[in-house]
């Protein structure tokens, strides 16, 4: 999908291809991840629901610019709460040179729309609470990810009414997903 884009607040300049991830694409949104996060990214908490499991491959997104730079990308995995399911959001990261443009608005909104149309009812992540209240995320009580982990960064919004009513819990890495196919 080709979007027009602002360069800069206000103004529609850019013209960016936002489109599903592909396979090809792994090491090129790796590379970006290294770029945009703090070294040793993989220590953290949330790799460890990812480890040996495939990302959703609906839900990974890259956009790249008119000259074909990858400007930013999100992925996304399934984890659950005892017996239920929930999206985990992220990575996402959007290039240095690209930031506060928009993008990770624009990638964020994009997945949670596709996930809404694909079934999911909750989302969650780790996060800065400033930046991800303005997707409708807000603190998840009594929702523990693998330490270490500060609980006012775990975050979740929910895609239809109540779907966070009564899931508490440690989250877990999937064995099988259980959801439909
Ligand atoms: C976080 C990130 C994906 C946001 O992408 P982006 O394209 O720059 O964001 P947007 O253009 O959609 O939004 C920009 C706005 O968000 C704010 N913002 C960005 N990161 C923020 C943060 N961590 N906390 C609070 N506000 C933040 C900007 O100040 C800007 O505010 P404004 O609209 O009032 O000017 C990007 O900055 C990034 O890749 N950061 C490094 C990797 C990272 O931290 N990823 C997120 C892991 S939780």
């Amino acid at each position: 999908m080709v979007v027009q884009f602002p360069a800069q607040k206000g103004s529609w300049e850019a013209v960016l291809d936002l489109r599903k991830e592909r396979k090809d694409d792994w090491w090129e949104v790796e590379a970006l991840f290294d770029h945009c996060f703090a070294p040793g990214r993989e220590a953290l908490s949330s790799y460890r629901l990812r480890d040996d499991v495939s990302p959703i491959s609906n839900l990974c997104f890259v956009a790249h610019d008119a000259l074909g730079v990858l400007g930013g990308a999100i992925r996304s995995w399934e984890v659950v709460i005892g017996d239920k399911p929930v999206l985990l959001l992220g990575p996402v990261a959007v290039h240095p040179t690209r930031q506060a443009e928009g993008l990770g608005g624009l990638l964020i909104n994009e997945l949670l729309a596709q996930a809404e149309s694909d079934g999911w009812t909750r989302v969650m992540l780790v996060g800065d609470y400033p930046y991800y209240r303005r997707f409708g995320f807000s603190k998840l009580e009594n929702v523990t990810m693998p330490p270490p982990t500060n609980p006012d960064r775990v975050l979740g919004r929910a895609l239809i009414g109540g779907a966070w009513d009564g899931v508490t819990g440690t989250v877990n890495k999937i064995t099988v997903s259980l959801l439909d196919p």
